[in-house]
């Protein structure tokens, strides 16, 4: 195993950082450089990352995603954005019309785009032995993040990285056995399904839901021997809680003229 499949495979997220320990500039230029070099649509780099220094709009992005304290310890935090801003100033300087501005295509590319640019970030950064979470919790209070970070139209925000010196390591999460997401030539419903029985088992027994059943008020609480993958993955697909559904996106998404 090389050292780089070595560190994609003993990963996971980390949600406890040293406090107060700063990420070098040249260490964070270096991610920065790095994650540019990350594929992107036609070279397009319809993204943006901005990065969140200052002390109180950390704390009020931290509160406006869901309360989650980690975004304010961990040394760095960006918020990857989509950025359709420079294509319309690249047609406006070569005078024509930003015609596929009106096809979703273009808004998957950007997500695309700027998806992969932001898990560019976090292995570059857990290379240098720092630890990472992604927020998506940003998208609670959407209107809020674009108005702190001041963004233009066309420019929304995708999912914040929190980036600093591990405190803590969690246990890893096992993945589903590779059966149920690796198929050749074709899809095989068979195979997906004996997958996640097997993955059901696997996360029963591994303790990582204990005390930790989602969602108790809306569903219960049932025997934890019972509560696996598939009783987690469920309700936290079917739940009517408004701060998960987040069903303002869309009217938000119009409003910045993005395609959806
Ligand atoms: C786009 C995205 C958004 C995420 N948002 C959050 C978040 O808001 N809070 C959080 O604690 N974890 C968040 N995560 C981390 C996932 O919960 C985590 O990757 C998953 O549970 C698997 O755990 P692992 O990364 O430790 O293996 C997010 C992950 C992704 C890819």
């Amino acid at each position: 195993m090389n050292s780089y499949i070595e560190m994609m495979t003993n990963r996971t997220s980390i949600r406890e950082f040293i406090k107060d320990k700063k990420i070098p500039d040249e260490i964070m230029n270096e991610i920065l450089l790095a994650a540019q070099k990350a594929s992107t649509s036609f070279n397009l780099q319809t993204y943006c990352a901005i990065s969140i220094t200052n002390h109180d709009d950390r704390k009020r992005i931290a509160e406006l995603s869901e309360n989650q304290n980690f975004i304010t310890e961990a040394s760095a935090f960006l918020i990857i954005c989509v950025d359709f801003y420079k294509m319309e100033i690249v047609n406006e300087i070569a005078g024509k019309d930003y015609y596929q501005k009106n096809f979703f295509e273009s808004t998957l590319m950007g997500i695309v785009d700027a998806s992969l640019f932001g898990q560019a970030v976090a292995s570059a950064a857990e290379s240098y032995d720092l630890g990472i979470c992604f927020v998506g919790g940003i998208r609670s209070n959407i209107e809020k993040i674009d108005e702190i970070l001041k963004l233009p139209p066309k420019v929304f925000p995708l999912f914040g990285i929190a980036i600093g010196y591990p405190l803590k390591k969690n246990n890893q999460k096992p993945r589903l056995p590779v059966e149920g997401i690796f198929f050749t030539n074709n899809y095989d419903i068979l195979q997906v399904k004996r997958a996640l029985a097997k993955y059901d088992c696997i996360s029963k027994n591994d303790g990582q839901y204990n005390n930790r059943q989602y969602k108790v008020n809306e569903f219960g609480f049932i025997d934890p021997q019972e509560y696996g993958w598939i009783e987690h993955s469920s309700r936290r697909t079917s739940t009517r809680d408004m701060n998960k559904v987040r069903e303002d996106l869309f009217k938000y998404l119009q409003f910045k003229e993005v395609k959806i």
